[in-house]
């Protein structure tokens, strides 16, 4: 039976699972929470809604992984937000604890899945998931830039009054302030974007798409995107569950690829069935390699401090 398990069953995990089941990715989803209650009664409730929407995934709801058991793909979205009071190290302590106990669960029960991680801090939880499973390289890897992306590429065609269908874009980094939009590699309608847009209003755009995330929050107040996030992760699933080969921008490790290894960085990646099958590569110019290079210098240090955390562990 083709299983998709999503642990976390908040708004990005349960977001994420009723999205997986109406796109029939399998035939059974998993949601799994430490919650008592919520994953079954959030997965009964979308069982619920299969005859109106019409899908026959079955989502079940779970507190522990037994039921996980031969997962195809592993949606990792468990962890705490920054409360008052709690540090960022505090945070990144207890986060890397979560996504390390989740997914060690996890990956006994389903040792041939693929791993897409959400949780934040992004390219460090990748890191965490990565060493917890044990799992080959190519079998981890992390959501963000789909998510970057998309907030680019919907504030462009907002822009320009186009469909969002002919944006074509690609933001590459780490998750976050030192993400690295590439307006030079931006088409509309097969149109590089800086003809079509004053270098101001992209810049303008560009500063947007950074600070996409807080501008949410701001909104929000009492958490942070989940209906972008979702149709991300979800969007990488696919790519997996359906063998699509489609190249997205993801958190993927490399080995000598840009010139770096031993890292996970926001690159262009072809998922399909067995997860990442290649890393893609394209020129920078001095100035995007400047800012690429300030991405890897933040994302290094973030693999650094859960490094020492694990090591502690
Ligand atoms: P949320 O607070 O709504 O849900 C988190 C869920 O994790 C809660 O239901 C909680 O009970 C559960 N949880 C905590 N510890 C657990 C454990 N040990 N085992 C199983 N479940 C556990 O948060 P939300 O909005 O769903 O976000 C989830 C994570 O995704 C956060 O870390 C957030 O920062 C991150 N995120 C990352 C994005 C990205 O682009 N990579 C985008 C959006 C969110
Ligand atoms: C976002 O970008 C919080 O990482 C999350 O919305």
């Amino acid at each position: 039976m083709s299983k998709i398990t999503v642990i976390g069953a908040g708004n990005v995990g349960a977001t994420a699972a009723q999205r997986a089941a109406e796109k029939e990715l399998a035939e059974q989803v998993v949601l799994v929470d430490i919650l008592e209650g919520i994953p079954q009664g959030k997965a009964l409730d979308m069982w619920e809604t299969a005859p109106i929407e019409l899908y026959d995934s079955r989502v079940i709801g779970a507190n522990s992984y037994e039921e996980t058991a031969g997962s195809d793909v592993i949606i990792m979205t468990a962890g705490l937000a920054r409360k008052p009071g709690m540090s960022r190290d505090d945070l990144l302590k207890k986060n890397t604890e979560i996504v390390h106990n989740c997914i060690s669960a996890a990956a006994k029960q389903s040792p041939n899945a693929v791993i897409i991680v959400v949780s934040n801090p992004l390219d460090a939880m990748t890191y965490v998931a990565l060493k917890a499973s044990g799992f080959p390289t190519e079998r981890v890897f992390g959501m963000a830039g789909v998510l970057d992306t998309a907030r680019y590429r919907s504030f462009i065609a907002e822009a320009l009054n186009v469909s969002v269908r002919d944006v074509a874009a690609l933001v590459l980094g780490g998750h976050g302030d030192t993400m690295v939009p590439l307006p030079r590699y931006t088409m509309v309608g097969g149109i590089p974007l800086p003809q079509l847009m004053p270098a101001e209003q992209i810049e303008a755009i560009v500063d947007r798409t950074r600070k996409g995330g807080a501008e949410i929050v701001g909104l929000l107040k009492t958490g942070s995107a989940y209906y972008a996030p979702s149709a991300a992760a979800v969007e990488m699933a696919a790519s997996v569950m359906r063998n699509q080969k489609r190249v997205l921008p993801c958190a993927a490790w490399l080995t000598g690829e840009y010139g770096l290894k031993d890292l996970y960085m926001g690159v262009p990646l072809k998922i399909g069935k067995g997860g990442a099958e290649q890393v893609l590569e394209l020129e920078l110019n001095a100035e995007e390699q400047k800012l690429f290079d300030g991405s890897v210098a933040a994302v290094r240090k973030n693999i650094g401090e859960v490094e020492a955390i694990l090591n502690a562990m």
